[in-house]
């Protein structure tokens, strides 16, 4: 357990929180001192309700939204609610993502849009909806998960790839934009982490095996692998890092 004592009364925000990597981000917040608002989409309450334990569990409140982050509305209701309910948004996780492989010569149009309007658009929004608030503060902290197939795609995650290049195109820009209201964005571009979209992505223990040997570490990533570098682009110790993203793989990706 990492405890920040600048995160004590501030408020975190993750998207995408009933699974994954977003669950154990709640977590490792919740546990490094933050308050921490979790969000899902609605058929994920069940879930979201499991995150919600294991935030209280730490010691810190928990604020509960189901919401779909492609869709605007949605997004600005969340954000008036949790700015009413705990006063201040300090760090924005922007988790949520979707994955569905297909060959980009048999890519169908409706799962592009659907990849740019939750992975690239839904960032996009997340960040409109919250950067006026920090901004007119004076300070706050928006962390994006990219990928490493944001630098390079692999076959059939191609409109996937894409959709994370933004995200690291965003965060870079954003930084530029935001800077001199004391606002930091930075991006973590995690390698193959075990989730329920890790483990489909992969498909047979084959291919584990293959990517494990591939990492310097000779492992692939476990959700909590993420707790770390999220709480260095959340915390004081990265106050002169902007507009940053960061490989967090186990070694599989140097650029
Ligand atoms: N697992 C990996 O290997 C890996 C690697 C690199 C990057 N990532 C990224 O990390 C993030 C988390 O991935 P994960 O592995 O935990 O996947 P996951 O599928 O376990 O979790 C993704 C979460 O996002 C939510 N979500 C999906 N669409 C949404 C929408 N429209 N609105 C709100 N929430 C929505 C899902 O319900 C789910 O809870 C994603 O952005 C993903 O692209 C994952």
């Amino acid at each position: 357990m990492t405890i920040l004592p600048e995160a004590k009364g501030k408020t975190a925000l993750v998207t995408g929180a009933s699974r994954g990597i977003g669950r154990a981000l709640a977590k490792g917040l919740a546990e490094a001192g933050f308050d921490v608002a979790i969000t899902d989409l609605p058929s994920q309450a069940a879930e979201l309700d499991v995150t919600k334990s294991e935030i209280e569990a730490a010691g810190r409140k928990a604020y509960v939204y189901t919401m779909d982050v492609s869709k605007k509305k949605d997004i600005e209701a969340t954000a008036r609610a949790l700015l009413e309910a705990a006063g201040s948004i300090d760090v924005l996780v922007n988790n949520a993502g979707i994955l569905k492989p297909s060959l980009l010569q048999d890519l169908d149009e409706a799962n592009w849009d659907a990849h740019f309007d939750v992975n690239a658009k839904g960032v996009l929004m997340m960040c409109q909806a919250v950067l006026p608030h920090m901004r007119a503060r004076k300070s706050g902290r928006v962390i994006n998960i990219a990928s490493i197939a944001g630098r390079q795609g692999v076959p059939t995650q191609g409109h996937y790839a894409a959709t994370k290049a933004v995200v690291i195109t965003l965060t870079r820009v954003l930084a530029q934009e935001v800077g001199m209201d004391g606002v930091t964005v930075n991006a973590i571009c995690p390698g193959i982490i075990l989730t329920e979209m890790g483990k489909n992505n992969l498909g047979s223990e084959a291919a584990i095996r293959h990517w494990e040997d591939v990492a310097a570490l000779k492992r692939l990533g476990a959700p909590e692998d993420i707790i770390g570098p999220v709480l260095f682009f959340a915390s004081d110790l990265s106050a002169f890092v902007t507009g940053q993203a960061l490989n967090v793989d186990g070694g599989i990706y140097y650029h």
